[in-house]
């Protein structure tokens, strides 16, 4: 079922590389810098129409507000874009991210830039795999990497409390990233391209996909206080290498 979803998930990467005009249709939403475009919801629409053809009886949890059929054993939490102010300013860096879950743990996992044509993917228990080949987490320290950091752009109350910890941590690893697209950091983690990435609070839609293809490379993610994510609600985050995950619960 994993190439069908892949395959969906293409296609809706074409919404994106052909869209026109995005900053004539922006609105803002909830939040400082929070905005949402025609082709969000486009996207979702693509996703909820053709996935729901896959999965009849599947819930869907959609970042741009609309939830289907809520008493399914499957549940697809997808953010259409991640990224969206990238997407606005054609600054290409942003994915479509789609989680599946079934009875409440997750079993799938799809994250897509279509700009570079890399898709992450993941199924429980058999791996990750960026463009299908197997990814493994390097188990590097932070003095060996790269950080991203989450900024929490919609909620500027957190930021004081995430650039000091930015701070502490740029003075431990190779230098410090911020890249607006929290699917991306964390599957970056998986791909080695970041031995770590925070942010201080996002919604299920951002790190749904994103977890499992992180787990199932063999990093590590939970929340700040290092509790499960919780999948039905926000929270904070922490995805990293398993060591640079342990020097993250020492640093703070
Ligand atoms: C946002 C991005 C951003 C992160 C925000 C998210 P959106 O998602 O992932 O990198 O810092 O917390 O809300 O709004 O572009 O889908
Ligand atoms: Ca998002
Ligand atoms: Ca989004």
């Amino acid at each position: 079922m994993i190439d069908e979803i892949i395959k969906v998930v293409k296609e809706a990467g074409l919404i994106m590389l052909q869209a026109q005009n995005i900053q004539g249709g922006v609105v803002s939403k909830e939040g400082r810098a929070n905005f949402v475009t025609q082709y969000d919801v486009e996207v979702q629409h693509f996703l909820f129409d053709r996935l729901g053809k896959l999965y009849p009886t599947a819930t869907f949890v959609g970042e741009e507000e609309e939830t289907r059929n809520t008493s399914g054993e499957y549940c697809f939490i997808i953010d259409p874009i991640d990224g969206t102010t990238n997407f606005i300013m054609d600054y290409h860096h942003s994915a479509i991210s789609v989680g599946l879950m079934y009875h409440g743990q997750m079993v799938a996992g799809v994250v897509y830039n279509p700009y570079l044509n890399e898709l992450f993917h993941a199924e429980r228990g058999t791996g990750a795999y960026l463009n299908g080949k197997q990814l493994k987490a390097n188990d590097l320290p932070l003095a060996e990497g790269l950080v991203s950091i989450g900024t929490c752009p919609y909620y500027r109350d957190k930021a004081d409390v995430t650039f000091a910890l930015s701070r502490k941590l740029y003075d431990q690893a190779l230098d410090i990233r911020r890249s607006g697209s929290a699917a991306l950091d964390i599957c970056y983690v998986a791909a080695n391209r970041f031995v770590l990435y925070f942010e201080l609070l996002l919604s299920p839609w951002d790190y749904a996909a994103a977890s499992l293809i992180l787990n199932e490379a063999g990093g590590r993610i939970s929340t700040m206080e290092g509790k499960e994510l919780p999948y039905t609600s926000g929270c904070s985050t922490i995805a990293a290498t398993p060591t640079a995950f342990e020097e993250f619960f020492k640093l703070k």
